[in-house]
């Protein structure tokens, strides 16, 4: 029987975090053998790499680095008549605010990762990948390489794996500290050992053209570790796990005002805004009400919790979704206006000044814009010192319409997702929270909310 230092919530569903806060479990090889470690490498490598694919495909599993694209079809991306060498990048530049998933992995469970990689990189033809680690995790960087190495003395990675006839190098590639490095062709990029500076997309995505202009598939460190529980599993039994195009499980982050905050692995879509605020964190703090929730890692949309969303049903009526009944999928997130992100929940009590929140972020997006196109280099930078005139009491109504406008200026007019990451937080904000906003500037006035189709034109 497993035993944790820190047992899971009851609702919770492990597969990728069975490992963590484990008692016994060191993270070496020979304790993840024990515990049938690389048992679906083996698995993998007696089935076609396409059929690989193929399960991957059916479990419908989805990215879970931010944008939720489904991985198996991600890998069929690649040209098929393609010549050139195929890489493998597993994304671990995890740096959304309000995400702390992927470290643990790294920290605890490296040669669940190691698997799932060499598992991808057999399905698609890969003979080189790259683990890029943010440079602020320098640990997790030393562990996976020590995890490598383990890996490649019992013949798992390397010539002729396990012999298979597939060779996989793995090599670990630190970056410098920028954000934008998670943005997959500003990781592509700076792996070239150039400036991060991100690639338009599309036409060319990565699949295509990535890595020395090769096809390149970029997938996230918990969407890699899904991969050998699927293989283990079968796509169709994975698929049963969560509900309908939102299979399987995820990792939720969740920090803020919650008596107990902290990470929780359910089954996608099985758990509502309610149940994960007052059954897995404990509900707010005492003497406190909840205000509103970042539900997918700062760059998504926050919502109201007395908020209620019309939701689409499939024969194409509508009906009422209030916020506590919100399921944590990808698909009703996306109903609701927001996003599931990269799973990093921040919840915000009625202690919070929207004005704190909307200044924390715009000073964030600042600092990490890579200064490549004008609307968000001079936006963000621009949206900062408004929501700093703002919390420092000296900003008068006239700028929240400004800060408002410039938002909807860099909205869908830059190289990357970056400029939506910057403007989307602050677009709702001040849609949700207006009166609030407006009350903490200097002269009081009736502001007409901006037309985005007017600013467009
Ligand atoms: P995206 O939607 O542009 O792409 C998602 C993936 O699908 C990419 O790998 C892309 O190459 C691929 N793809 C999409 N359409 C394709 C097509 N037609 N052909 C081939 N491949 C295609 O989203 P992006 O920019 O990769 O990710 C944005 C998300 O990242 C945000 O939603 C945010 O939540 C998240 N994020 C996560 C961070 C973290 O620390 N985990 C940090 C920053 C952002
Ligand atoms: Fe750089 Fe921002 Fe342009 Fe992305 S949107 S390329 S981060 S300047």
């Amino acid at each position: 029987m497993i035993t944790y230092t820190k047992p899971p919530h009851p609702r919770e569903h492990r597969l990728i975090f069975k490992n963590i806060d484990r008692e016994g479990w060191d993270q070496s090889i020979d304790c993840c053998l024990k515990d049938g470690g690389y048992e679906q490498l083996k698995k993998a490598l007696a089935m076609e790499p396409k059929a690989v694919t193929e399960e991957v495909k059916k479990s419908g599993l989805r990215g879970r680095g931010g944008a939720g694209f489904p991985t198996g079809m991600k890998w069929t991306f690649i040209p098929p008549n393609n010549t050139k060498p195929v890489y493998l990048i597993c994304n671990a530049d995890e740096s959304e605010p309000g995400t702390f998933k992927d470290r643990y992995i790294l920290h605890q469970d490296p040669h669940q990762l190691i698997e799932g990689m060499v598992i991808a990189a057999y399905a698609c033809g890969v003979h080189t990948a790259y683990i890029y680690i943010r440079e602020e995790f320098p640990a997790a960087a030393l562990i996976v390489e020590k995890a490598i190495e383990e890996a490649r003395a019992k013949n798992f990675v390397g010539k002729n794996v396990l012999d298979s006839g597939f060779d996989l190098e793995i090599y670990v590639h630190r970056g410098a500290g920028a954000y934008i490095c998670g943005e997959e062709t500003g990781l592509i990029e700076s792996l070239e050992g150039k400036r991060p500076y991100p690639r338009i997309k599309p036409p060319y995505f990565p699949a295509a053209l990535g890595l020395y202009m090769c096809p390149t598939i970029v997938n996230n460190v918990e969407s890699l570790c899904h991969v050998k529980h699927i293989i283990g599993m079968g796509g169709d039994e994975y698929a049963k796990l969560g509900v309908a195009r939102n299979t399987g499980t995820r990792i939720l982050c969740v920090s803020g005002d919650v008596k107990n905050p902290g990470y929780f692995e359910v089954e996608v879509g099985k758990v509502t805004m309610r149940e994960v605020i007052y059954e897995l964190c404990g509900g707010p703090k005492d003497g406190r009400e909840i205000k509103a929730v970042i539900p997918g890692g700062s760059s998504s949309k926050i919502l109201r919790c007395d908020e209620v969303y019309k939701i689409r049903n499939p024969d194409g009526t509508t009906r009422d979704l209030p916020f506590w009944d919100v399921q944590m999928d990808f698909d009703t997130l996306a109903a609701c206006g927001s996003m599931a992100g990269s799973g990093g929940v921040i919840v915000l009590d009625d202690s919070r000044k929207m004005s704190w929140v909307l200044n924390n972020i715009n000073a964030f997006y600042a600092h990490e814009s890579c200064g490549q196109c004008t609307p968000c280099r001079e936006g963000s930078t621009w949206m900062r010192k408004i929501s700093d005139r703002l919390v420092a009491g000296s900003a008068s109504a006239k700028d929240i319409e400004t800060l408002e406008s410039v938002a909807y200026q860099i909205d869908g007019r830059t190289i990357c997702a970056f400029g939506e990451a910057s403007s989307w937080p602050v677009e709702a904000i001040i849609a949700k929270f207006r009166d609030e906003l407006i009350a903490e500037t200097t002269e009081v006035a009736e502001i007409a909310p901006v037309n985005p189709e007017a600013v467009a034109q």
